[in-house]
Formats: structure tokens, sequence, C-alpha cells
């Protein structure tokens, strides 16, 4: 299911401003893969990228190429809700559709992609994603009533039961925990070191001892000044990024010396 990607000389624009420039870089399958760098080097920008997420903004395009197992995600047959479908995302606040139930909110994916399910088949899917998402055993019993209605960190889970009840190959994580306490993040990042036996996961976090903890690759972006194009100074093994790191720059920012 979990697939690989690879991304080369991919420049990111918003209209004429270059925001991400040349990016090559291997996301291997069934691994986290952490994002780190200063406010404004482009991380979620090259994350929405990953599922064409930024063609929603107006004047945004990428050049160069983004492949998944090889397919080209940017190739004129390729359908971006499908692109979306199967390459996931969870975003820095949970944001469940306030209106629905639990069960509706996991499968609101579902919904806009398929006829009609049956009820059978709906709770199957329900509870396996929230199983999943390590939220079952705490909404079991109300599942009919509102999304709205739980925690910060609950309403998380329940985005990440959302992201892979249409069983994504690739689950894309913008700062999922920077509105969470540290206990919810600490759940959260159990569950991404389960998930990943089945996904390929890339995370964004500004947390240096998140990065640590959970992911297996770390990339490290910066920029040399406003307005300039943030670029991928290096990426590698997560323990050899934090003990010995190939570029001053990335060494300053991981021991917080600036960003
Ligand atoms: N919708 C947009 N339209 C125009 N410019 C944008 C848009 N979104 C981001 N940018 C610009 O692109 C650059 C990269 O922004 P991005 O949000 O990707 O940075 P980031 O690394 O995720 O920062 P942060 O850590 O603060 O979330 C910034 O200069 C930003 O102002
Ligand atoms: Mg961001």
């Amino acid at each position: 299911m979990a697939k690989s990607i690879d991304v080369s000389d991919l420049d990111i624009y918003y209209g004429d401003f270059l925001a991400v420039e040349g990016v090559t870089i291997p996301i291997a399958a069934r691994s986290v893969t952490a994002f780190i760098g200063p406010s404004g080097c482009g991380k979620s920008t090259f994350l929405r990228s990953l599922n064409r997420m930024h063609e929603v903004i107006r004047g945004a395009r990428v050049e160069g190429k983004v492949l998944i197992d090889g397919q080209d995600l940017y190739a004129d047959d390729m359908d971006p809700v499908n692109v979306r479908r199967l390459i996931g995302m969870v975003f820095q606040r949970p944001n469940p559709f306030p209106t629905m139930s639990i069960a509706e909110n996991v499968l609101a994916g579902q919904r806009l992609n398929s006829k009609r399910m049956k009820k059978k088949e709906a709770d199957e899917i329900v509870e396996r994603s929230l199983r999943s998402a390590g939220l079952w055993n705490e909404v079991k019993d109300r599942l009919d009533r509102p999304g709205s209605g739980l925690s910060g960190g609950q309403q998380q889970r329940l985005c990440i039961a959302r992201a892979i009840a249409t069983q994504p190959e690739v689950l894309l994580m913008d700062e999922p925990c920077s509105a969470l306490d540290p206990i919810s993040t600490s759940i959260i990042e159990d569950l991404i070191h389960e998930l990943k036996t089945d996904y390929t996961i890339v995370i964004v976090t500004h947390n240096m001892q998140q990065a640590a903890r959970v992911s297996d690759t770390t990339a490290f972006f910066n920029l040399a000044g406003v307005g300039q194009p943030g670029k991928l100074v290096e990426h590698g093994d997560t323990s050899t990024m934090f003990s010995n790191p190939a570029d001053p720059a990335t060494e300053a920012y991981i021991q917080g010396r600036f960003g």
C-alpha cells in the first residue's frame, strides 16, 4: 500500500514569487520523514505540492517532477482529486466538520468519492479507521455525536482517522501537534510510529525533540532572507542529522540558535 516519493528539481511559485527552489529528495515508503526549518522557508508549501493541494491556491504552480512509485503526480491524466485521496493530509489545527457526527467525519472523504455505501461497509470503515487512529475506545459509544464535541487531541485523531479512512498510500502532516497538549502530542507520536508500518509519512514540525523522536529521515529547509526562495539544505538519517549535520546552518538551527 505505502508508496515512495521521488522529487527532482522542484520549484514552487505563488504567481511570480518563487517560494521554494530546486528541491530534490527521495522519500522512502514506510518511513517517517520530518521537514524542519525556520518559519517561511517553504515547508508547508513543499508539503502541499506533494498532493497537489497547493493547486487550490490561485496562481500557484510547480516546475519539476514529483513521482509516486515512479508515476508522475503532475501528469495530465492524473486526477487531482484522486491524488488527494491517495495522499492524505492532516493540518495544524484539527478541522473536523462541525455539523457532522464523529462517524460522518470519518466517512467524509468516502462520501465525496464514491457512490452509496452499504451501512455494514460504512460501519466497518468507521471502526477500522478509528481503531487505527487510536480513538475507537474513547468514542465507540458516541459515534453519532458531533465531532466538534471532542477534545483537541481527540479531534486531531479524528482528522487522522478521516485521512486514513480512504486507505491512502501516503500521509502528510503539517505540524499536527502544535495545537495539542503534551499528553495528546505523545499519543499522536505513538500513533505515527504504528502507522508507518502501513503508510509513508511526512511530518512538518517545529519541535526538534519531536523530529528526533518520530522520524527516520530529516530534511532541513532554510532561506537566505525575506523574499528569497526556501531551499532544501540537507537531508539524511535523523540520528546523523542531529548528531553530526553536514551544514553549519543545520547545526545552528537544531541547536536553537535561529528560527
Ligand atoms: N497562499 C500563498 N500565497 C502567496 N504566498 C504564500 C502563500 N502561502 C505561503 N506563501 C509564501 O511562501 C513562503 C513559504 O511559506 P510556507 O507557509 O510554505 O512556509 P513554512 O516553512 O511552512 O512556514 P511556517 O513554519 O511559518 O509554517 C512564504 O514567503 C509565504 O509568505
Ligand atoms: Mg507551515
